[in-house]
């Protein structure tokens, strides 16, 4: 998985309706918050269900370089046995975190509020992330960065004061990596370290810290109520515990759009985290006439799950509100393939942050639908996209720029064009969903090498 890794090309060729039940693996937000919450901890994490994609494995590869022991007792099964705040070591090595941006900032809060120095490095993907959102707040902390790629970008090395200092900041972009990073450095601060969202990302942090222990406060913030203030107390004793994997909904969009426009198909997804603050592309397909039933609603690990039975269905064009961005941020260049085979216009407003992610995923969606003859136009930081309600020409070959995320979303699309669809390289597809060609298969879906 590495950046000098060979590209495997993979094609996506219309076939038979789909069929059957998946649970998709488990949730990357989380898994990678339960290894770095277990390295924080006293005594022993026990994981269930955690996410074995290249990019946790990175985390967990950190984790243990900072003084984490670990053992894998089986598939998604893992014991991390943590240091506690204040007792990390300096790792001997670059931290170095392939294609995770999340993993990669995440770790740059936990190592920016302790007395450590790390080097932090990773994939082409990821040295061309912006990183600056991460080091300004950090600063603001005690955080030393005694080295940076030009504009603020990987390789970079931190050096950890001996306390943070407990700040209150607005994060500048609707951001849970921002947040993250700043409560994790807040953590061994003296006193109350305050994060203000003006939209309400992922609370995944905010959960774990508590199920570890720790003491947050969340309030709505702004005038219409859409903010967040969470407020942590520094320098808590977080205890080791257990942490159950929901199945990631990131993943399951895409089995999820397949089964809508591969006609005759139903598929059944079970296990699927429904935070409120992940189940945008949902509630987005449902307003456009998809037929999904939230069935077996429960409780697995601190969040409400179920199981989604999915039915090919005829979709019409919407309008996507920007407020809804940070409850899908990572579902927009599945929308697009869903919107292409929609009848009339499908408008995403607010899509700037979709410009850097693992790739300017804006311009990569863009130029896949050129490629596979859907018309589209990006207006400023919207996306529009025309469907007639037929299938798209197809037969073109999409460039992923190193994203998983654009590899599996014209797979999927190529499920149903007229011709096939090809992706230039999957080998990123390991990084968040390492089963997603046998588990596509098995419910008789025709992509392969
Ligand atoms: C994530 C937050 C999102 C998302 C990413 C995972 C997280 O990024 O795109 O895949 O686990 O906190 P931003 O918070 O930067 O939008």
């Amino acid at each position: 998985m590495s950046h000098d890794s060979e590209p495997t090309p993979l094609s996506a060729a219309p076939g038979a309706p789909l069929r059957g039940r998946l649970r998709p693996p488990g949730d990357k937000s989380i898994s990678h918050r339960a290894m770095i919450l277990g390295l924080l901890s006293i005594g022993e994490t026990r994981v269930e269900g955690l996410l074995e994609g290249d990019d946790v494995l990175r985390t967990a590869a950190a984790a243990r370089a900072l003084g984490a022991s670990m053992e894998r007792l089986g598939e998604g099964r893992w014991v991390v046995r943590g240091v506690g705040i204040g007792g990390l070591s300096d790792p001997a090595e670059t931290l170095d975190f392939g294609n995770a941006g999340t993993g990669s900032r995440l770790m740059m809060g936990v190592v920016g509020g302790q007395p450590v120095t790390a080097t932090f490095d990773g994939d082409a993907s990821l040295r061309s992330r912006p990183m600056r959102r991460i080091l300004d707040p950090l600063r603001l902390m005690g955080t030393q960065v005694l080295a940076e790629a030009e504009g603020g970008r990987v390789p970079l090395t931190l050096r950890g004061p001996r306390e943070a200092i407990p700040i209150r900041y607005e994060t500048p972009a609707a951001s849970a990596q921002i947040k993250s990073a700043v409560l994790l450095a807040g953590l061994n601060a003296p006193g109350t370290t305050t994060v203000i969202e003006a939209a309400a990302t992922r609370d995944h942090t905010e959960r774990m810290l508590r199920l570890f222990g720790a003491e947050v406060s969340v309030t709505p913030h702004g005038p219409d109520g859409h903010g967040r203030a969470v407020a942590l107390t520094g320098q808590p004793t977080l205890r080791g515990t257990e942490v159950v994997v929901p199945a990631d909904p990131s993943s399951a969009a895409f089995p999820l759009v397949a089964a809508l426009i591969v006609p005759g198909s139903e598929i059944t997804i079970e296990g699927v985290m429904m935070n409120p603050l992940r189940t945008g592309l949902i509630t987005t397909l449902i307003e456009m006439g998809a037929d999904i039933e939230r069935l077996r609603e429960r409780e697995e690990g601190g969040e409400t799950v179920a199981d989604l039975r999915v039915r090919a269905s005829r979709l019409k064009g919407v309008d996507v509100p920007a407020e809804r961005a940070p409850a899908m941020i990572d579902e927009y260049p599945v929308l697009a393939v869903a919107a292409a085979f929609a009848q009339g216009t499908t408008r995403m407003n607010g899509l700037h942050e979709l410009r850097v992610k693992e790739s300017d995923r804006l311009a990569a969606v863009a130029a896949g639908l050129k490629a596979n003859g859907v018309a589209h136009l990006i207006e400023g930081d919207d996306l529009l996209v025309h469907g007639d309600g037929a299938a798209p020409p197809g037969g073109g070959t999409v460039a992923t720029h190193l994203d998983h995320r654009i590899a599996m979303a014209f797979l999927v699309m190529g499920l149903a064009t007229a011709e096939p669809v090809t992706v230039d390289d999957g080998a990123m597809i390991a990084t968040s969903f390492p089963s997603f060609l046998p588990t596509m298969q098995a419910l008789g879906a025709g992509i392969g090498e």
